[in-house]
């Protein structure tokens, strides 16, 4: 069976796991210091965000070469370390490849600015002259994801697109050269014994640019299914697996095949491409990541992904958190009608987490119970860097240290993505808690030192010992890719049993039920007697 349909995979955001040499910046020699770690968690593989030379205009998401690493994390010699220590724990390697945008100080935009319009090194990227007499309006009114506009003008007078920040120019992927580097970067990683990729913005490679260029207007989401499918000029166009029937070809290449997981916001009808077996063979399910924490909606999302993914050949994935949205424990910890939208949740980030009122405890508890959940289920897990531990997201950053370029480019009606990316706690004290020797390059709120690993460690109730125990329980446990609900399912529980007598009872509600028969073998908090708690998981085993 393929080592990726049931693996759990632990997202590791470098700058932000561990610091090695004291520059506030983590860094590949801190994730190899931290193996032992990783082991002990559990886990089957880890996931780096970019780790690539970058000048972090968007968090490494800018890269300036993608068959590097970017000095400030390491070198190619410290990658091959790392990946040769982690295989050596039976821990496989999932790097991230950025195939939308390179970024501006990549060497092929550098060319591209000192080359004249028309020249084949513009042509790498997406260079249009501007509208008016002057042609001093851009080529569109489009609107950048992170806010702003999408065009940003050159010195003699062409526009480029950039559907992220300014830093990042989008790639023309009707470019030979362009596919071509890219296998490159994929036989160069392969060729390293990185086992799989993640797949940066995979819905975004292929463009209708014909003109005149659809105003904003006309452009809806492609998410809720409102225009026809392929349609949009910009987003999820069937052309775009062509681009991954060929990286499938370079998998394959590989023994054991080389794995692809799209991060694809497409409306669920068209996840299945992307995640064939002919394409990148696995895409985020990332329903989880917007769901409030009711028995109805996880059970839907469930009961959706898994008939999916049966659908496509390929098994799903269940993300509560990851670098990019407000982390679980506190979604949970937030008033249903407050987080329910990203709307919402931005106005909390906005307040500096004063309003409305986090209710910390309630939100973790939630966490702990979803997690048992979802590690139940059939299918591959993400876990993401620090929700082992528990961690909330951090909302009080200073707004003069925010780094997130949505930040800025909204002109402040994003807080921005930072207080996920918050360094890791690693002892109760010390300079930055023990992420490295200095001081940390966001700053970490005080209520992180008795959430550390150190202070976690043995406390046999901790948020870290849970997670260890699930992981081991669930190695032992994870069978064939099917599961069974319970006739005792109902709007605030969720019971379902897996083979070999694996069953998972969830109480959503605000009061407690009555726990079903059989062993219990692991709780998401303490259980006395024979009630399941509200807001609480129970593994069982039939007896
Ligand atoms: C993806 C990444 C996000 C990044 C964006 C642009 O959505 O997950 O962090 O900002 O792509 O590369």
């Amino acid at each position: 069976m393929d080592w990726w349909r049931q693996a759990v995979v632990y997202q590791i955001y470098p700058r932000s796991f561990a610091d090695s040499d004291g520059d506030g910046v983590g860094d590949l020699r801190g994730v190899i210091s931290r193996i032992p770690y990783l082991a002990a968690l559990g886990i089957d593989a880890v996931w780096l965000s970019p780790f690539y030379p970058s000048a972090l205009a968007d968090g490494g998401y800018d890269v300036d070469d993608y068959r590097d690493v970017d000095p400030q994390l390491g070198t190619l010699a410290d990658f091959d370390e790392m990946t040769a220590g982690l295989h050596a724990r039976r821990i496989r390697v999932i790097v991230d490849i950025v195939p939308n945008h390179t970024s501006n100080r990549h060497p092929w935009f550098r060319e591209a600015l000192e080359a004249p319009k028309g020249s084949p090194a513009r042509n790498r990227y997406i260079f249009r002259d501007g509208l008016g007499p002057d042609g001093a309006q851009p080529p569109s009114d489009w609107v950048s994801l992170f806010g702003g506009p999408a065009w940003a003008r050159v010195p003699d007078g062409q526009w480029y697109l950039h559907l992220f920040a300014a830093e990042q120019p989008d790639l023309n992927w009707e470019n030979r050269e362009v596919r071509d580097d890219f296998t490159t970067t994929l036989r160069f990683w392969s060729d390293r014994g990185v086992d799989g990729f993640r797949v940066d913005v995979a819905h975004g490679l292929a463009k209708n640019l014909v003109e005149p260029l659809e105003p904003q207007a006309g452009m809806k989401d492609p998410i809720d299914g409102a225009l026809p499918p392929g349609t949009h000029p910009l987003w999820d166009r069937d052309a775009v697996h062509d681009i991954y029937a060929e990286w499938r070809q370079v998998f394959n290449e590989y023994d054991p095949p080389r794995a692809g997981v799209a991060e694809a916001w497409v409306h669920p009808s068209r996840r299945p491409k992307y995640a064939s077996p002919d394409g990148l063979g696995q895409a985020f399910n990332f329903d989880l990541l917007e769901a409030n924490w009711n028995a109805g909606e996880f059970l839907r999302i469930i009961t959706d992904n898994l008939s999916d993914a049966q659908r496509q050949g390929s098994s799903t994935t269940w993300v509560l958190s990851n670098h990019d949205g407000v982390r679980h424990a506190t979604r949970y910890g937030l008033p249903p009608e407050e987080y329910r939208s990203r709307d919402n949740a931005r106005k909390w980030l906005l307040s500096g987490g004063t309003s409305p009122r986090l209710e910390r405890g309630p939100g973790l508890r939630r966490a702990r119970a979803a997690l048992l959940l979802v590690l139940a289920l059939p299918g591959s897990a993400y876990l993401y860097q620090g929700e082992e531990l528990g961690l909330h997201e951090v909302p009080d950053i200073p707004f003069e240290l925010v780094q997130d370029p949505a930040h800025a480019r909204s002109r402040g009606a994003e807080k921005g993505r930072d207080g996920c990316r918050v360094p890791l706690p690693w002892t109760p004290g010390g300079p930055s808690f023990g992420f490295g020797p200095g001081a940390a390059h966001l700053p970490q709120p005080a209520w992180f030192g008795p959430l550390s690993v150190e202070a976690q460690d043995r406390d046999p109730a901790s948020t870290l010992v849970l997670y260890r125990q699930a992981l081991s329980w669930r190695h032992k446990l994870q069978t064939a890719e099917s599961m069974d609900w319970m006739p005792s399912t109902n709007g605030q529980v969720l019971h379902f049993a897996r083979p070999g007598g694996w069953r998972c009872v969830t109480n959503f509600g605000p009061g407690p039920v009555p726990l079903p028969n059989g062993t219990v073998i692991l709780t998401s908090v303490p259980v006395e007697g024979n009630q399941l708690p509200a807001d609480t998981t129970a593994w069982l085993l039939s007896s």
